[in-house]
C-alpha cells in the first residue's frame, strides 16, 4: 500500500510526517520534480553559445547550456558510461564537456561525440548520449524544464497566472528584460524543502521573525505586512495550481516604497522606463513595485530577489537567491537593487537568516511525526487562518488578508493534486 496523500493533506491542515519522512521525499523527487515541469535557470545567465550552469533539478543534477545553434538544452549531468558528474564547478564556458573518468566528450546538446578505443563498441554512438530533459520552454527568459518529457504544455503549469506574475516583474524593466547574472548564493538550511514556499510566502510571520529587522531599519515591511491595517489591506492570493502571492500593492503608501527611495534618487531609470511603457504606466509600476509571489514548485519571485527552493533530502534543503538587474537600466539603479539583495537576503541578512533558524525549528518540532499517526489526533499542523473569511472570485482566485493562510493552504491543494494523481 502506498502513502495515502489524502489521508496527510486536509483542507485546514497537513501531517508534519510530510516535512521529513523519506518515503515521501522519494515520491515528491519523482513526482512533482521528475515529471512536473519546474524551474531551471534565466537565459541571461547564458548569454554567449558554450555558457553553462549547473542547476538541481529535485536531486537530479542538470546542465543549463546554450548550444552553438543558440539554443538552450538541459542536459543531465551524468556521463552515460558510468554517471560521473561532468560539471563541478557552478557555472562555465565549454564547447564541449568530457568526462574525467574514461574521457567520453559529450556535445552541447549531450550526444556523444567521442571516446577512446572506440572499436571496443558494437552499440551506435547515437544510443549514449546523455540524458535529456523531456521538455524545455523558455518565456521571457525563465528557463522551465522537466526531465520525464509528459508534463504537459508549460502554458497549462503557468497559467495566466504564472505569467502575469513573471510579465509583472519583466515589465519593470526598461527593456522588458531582466537579467539574472549576477551569481547565486545558496543557503544550506537543516529543513524540509516544502518550508520554503510556506514561508515566503506567509504573510503571517513577518512581524514577529523579522521583528529585528523591524526594529533596526525603516523597512517598508511595516507598512505592508506587520500588522493593523497593513495585513488588512494587502492580501494573501492563490491562483490555483500553487502559484501564489503576497500582493503588498493596496499597502504601499507611497511610490517607490518597496526600494525606500524618493523618485528623483532613481530618475534616470525612471525617464528610461517611461520612455516604453508612457509617463502614466511607469510611474503605476513604481507603485506597485515587483511581485511577491511563488511559482510552484521551485520558483521565488521575491520583489527584488529571485530565489530557487532546492531539495536536498527529507530534513535538507539550499535556498539559492540571486538579485534583479533591469537591462537597460543605469548602473547606479541596477547597483542599489544588487545592494537592497544583500541587505534583505544575503549573508549577513536579516530576512533568510531568520526564516533559515525558524525553518529548522519548525524541522526540529516534526522530526517524531510519524506517518502511521495520521489518522490519530497527533502530529498535525494547523494551517486554517483565515479559512472562514477567504473569498473565491469567479475564476477560481482564493484571496484573504495578508497575515491567512491562505497562500500556504494553496501550496498543499496544489501538492496534494500532485501527490495523489493516478497515473
Ligand atoms: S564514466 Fe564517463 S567516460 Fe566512463
Ligand atoms: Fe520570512
Amino acid at each position: 500500500m502506498g502513502i495515502d496523500y489524502r489521508q496527510l493533506v486536509r483542507g485546514d491542515r497537513v501531517h508534519a510526517s510530510l516535512l521529513h519522512d523519506s518515503e515521501v521525499f522519494v515520491e515528491e523527487m519523482e513526482r512533482i520534480f521528475v515529471r512536473g515541469w519546474a524551474f531551471v535557470g534565466h537565459e541571461s545567465e547564458i548569454k554567449g553559445n558554450g555558457d553553462w550552469v549547473k542547476r538541481q533539478l529535485g536531486n537530479e543534477s542538470v546542465i543549463m547550456v546554450r548550444a552553438d545553434d543558440g539554443d538552450v538544452n538541459v542536459l543531465s549531468n551524468r556521463c552515460a558510461h558510468r554517471g560521473t558528474a561532468l560539471c563541478w564547478e557552478h557555472s562555465g564556458n565549454a564547447s564541449f564537456f568530457q568526462c574525467t573518468y574514461h574521457n567520453w566528450r559529450f556535445g552541447l546538446d549531450g550526444s556523444l561525440r567521442a571516446v577512446p578505443f572506440p572499436d571496443g563498441y558494437s552499440k551506435p554512438k547515437a544510443d549514449l548520449g546523455l540524458d535529456r530533459a523531456g521538455q524545455v520552454a523558455s518565456y521571457r527568459g525563465f528557463v522551465f524544464a522537466n526531465l520525464d518529457g509528459r508534463a504537459g504544455s508549460i502554458d497549462e503549469h503557468l497559467g495566466d497566472a504564472g505569467y502575469e506574475l513573471i510579465d509583472r516583474l519583466c515589465e519593470m524593466s526598461p527593456t522588458g528584460r531582466v537579467d539574472l547574472s549576477k551569481g547565486w548564493i545558496g543557503h544550506r538550511v537543516q529543513s524540509n524543502w516544502k518550508l520554503w514556499p510556506e514561508s515566503d510566502s506567509d504573510g503571517y510571520h513577518v512581524g514577529f521573525v523579522h521583528a529585528s529587522m523591524s526594529a533596526s531599519t525603516d523597512t517598508y515591511y511595516d507598512d505592508v505586512a506587520v500588522g493593523g491595517d497593513a495585513v488588512k489591506s494587502s492580501r494573501a492570493v492563490d491562483y490555483g495550481k500553487g502559484h501564489l502571492e503576497l500582493d503588498w500593492r493596496p499597502s504601499y503608501k507611497q511610490e517607490l516604497s518597496w526600494l525606500g527611495v524618493t523618485r528623483e534618487r532613481v530618475a534616470d531609470y525612471f525617464s528610461a522606463l517611461s520612455e516604453r511603457v508612457g509617463e502614466n504606466a511607469a510611474q503605476q509600476m513604481l507603485w506597485d513595485g515587483p511581485p511577491h509571489a511563488f511559482l510552484f514548485p521551485n520558483l521565488f519571485l521575491g520583489e527584488t530577489v529571485i530565489a530557487i527552493v532546492e531539495p536536498v533530502s527529507p530534513t535538507e534543503m539550499i535556498h539559492r537567491h540571486t538579485a534583479v538587474q533591469f537591462e537597460g537600466a543605469d548602473d547606479a539603479f541596477n547597483e542599489r537593487l544588487l545592494r537592497q539583495t544583500e541587505a534583505a537576503v544575503g549573508p549577513a541578512s536579516f530576512i533568510t537568516t531568520d526564516d533559515a533558524i525558524t525553518a529548522e525549528r519548525v524541522q526540529a518540532g516534526v522530526a517524531g511525526a510519524a506517518t502511521s499517526w495520521a489518522n490519530s489526533s497527533r502530529g498535525w499542523i494547523d494551517l486554517s487562518r483565515g479559512l472562514h473569511r477567504e473569498t473565491i472570485d469567479a475564476s477560481g482566485v482564493r484571496s484573504s488578508d495578508a497575515s491567512d493562510e491562505t497562500t500556504n493552504r494553496g501550496f498543499w491543494y496544489r501538492y496534494l493534486e500532485i501527490m495523489s494523481e493516478e497515473r
